[in-house]
């Protein structure tokens, strides 16, 4: 899929507070070798140097448009590199591995999280945080407008299903190899300004694909019954702001 860095940066502010919620609580006080699996624009290169300033950081992702954005504004402060995370493997074990709003575009998370893991450091962390709004307005408005009318049958294969697993997986699935786990879940309730900011917010991340997918023809249509939808989910309040809430998953896993 591709990705627009300007329109995913127009909430960049709303963006940013989950990830710096889940550095916040990471327990290392120094870490050498840190990665930002599917890093995007460079999100969170700043404030990664600011907490680990002796860190080599390494930022994975496998959209070129993200990528350039990153290296365009933070050549210097670390190494960007095009790779899928899925197939991605480090060359030296990382301290930490930090992933914000990214693991949930990935499938199979048993695999993947054990994978993940096993390439951290003893006393290493795997810090993780992912959108779970499978079940919220949102999302289910944009299934069920992809299910029916003209589109139905060319947006079936991107209709994922939840990658997003319930707490005690993620528990089960990481406790092998670790030596303590903190998962929390929060929601968000972002005040939101402008026309339709819903349907605009999920336009440059869940949507894109259906976006894309659909072509000129059907775009405008879509978009227009989706935004029927999501306005009644979410109301514009008289002073014209919309609250959007979103829910996430965090975890905060140290290596035995
Ligand atoms: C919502 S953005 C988050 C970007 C950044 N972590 C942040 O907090 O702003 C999701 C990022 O994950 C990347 N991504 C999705 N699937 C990926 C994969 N399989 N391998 C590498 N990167 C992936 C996308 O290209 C995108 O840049």
């Amino acid at each position: 899929m591709r990705w627009s860095p300007d329109h995913y940066l127009k909430y960049a502010d709303h963006r940013l507070r989950p990830a710096l919620d889940l550095l916040a609580r990471i327990p290392l006080d120094q870490a050498e070798q840190v990665v930002d699996l599917g890093c995007g624009p460079g999100t969170m290169v700043e404030a990664l140097l600011q907490a680990f300033p002796t860190a080599e950081l390494t930022g994975i992702d496998n959209s070129e448009e993200m990528l350039a954005r990153a290296q365009e504004n933070f050549a210097n402060q670390a190494t960007w590199q095009n790779a899928d995370v899925a197939l991605w493997t480090p060359k030296t074990p990382p301290d930490l591995i930090f992933s914000n709003a990214a693991l949930h575009w990935l499938d199979d998370h048993e695999a993947l999280f054990s994978r993940l893991f096993g390439f951290v450091t003893s006393g290493g962390v795997l810090a993780v945080q992912m959108p779970n709004q499978f079940d919220q307005p949102s999302h289910v408005a944009m299934r069920e407008v992809a299910g029916v009318g003209p589109w139905a049958e060319a947006l079936k294969p991107f209709l994922r299903p939840a990658a997003v697993a319930k707490p005690e997986d993620y528990y089960a699935w990481l406790k092998p190899q670790a030596k303590s786990i903190d998962l929390w879940k929060t929601e968000y309730v972002h005040e939101l300004k402008g026309d339709d900011p819903a349907l605009d917010w999920i336009s440059s991340t869940a949507l894109n694909p259906l976006l894309e997918a659909l072509g000129e023809n059907h775009r405008e249509d879509f978009r227009t019954a989706l935004a029927q939808k999501l306005k009644k989910a979410y109301p514009k309040h008289q002073n014209g702001t919309t609250l959007f809430p979103f829910k996430r998953l965090f975890m905060v896993a140290v290596k035995a």
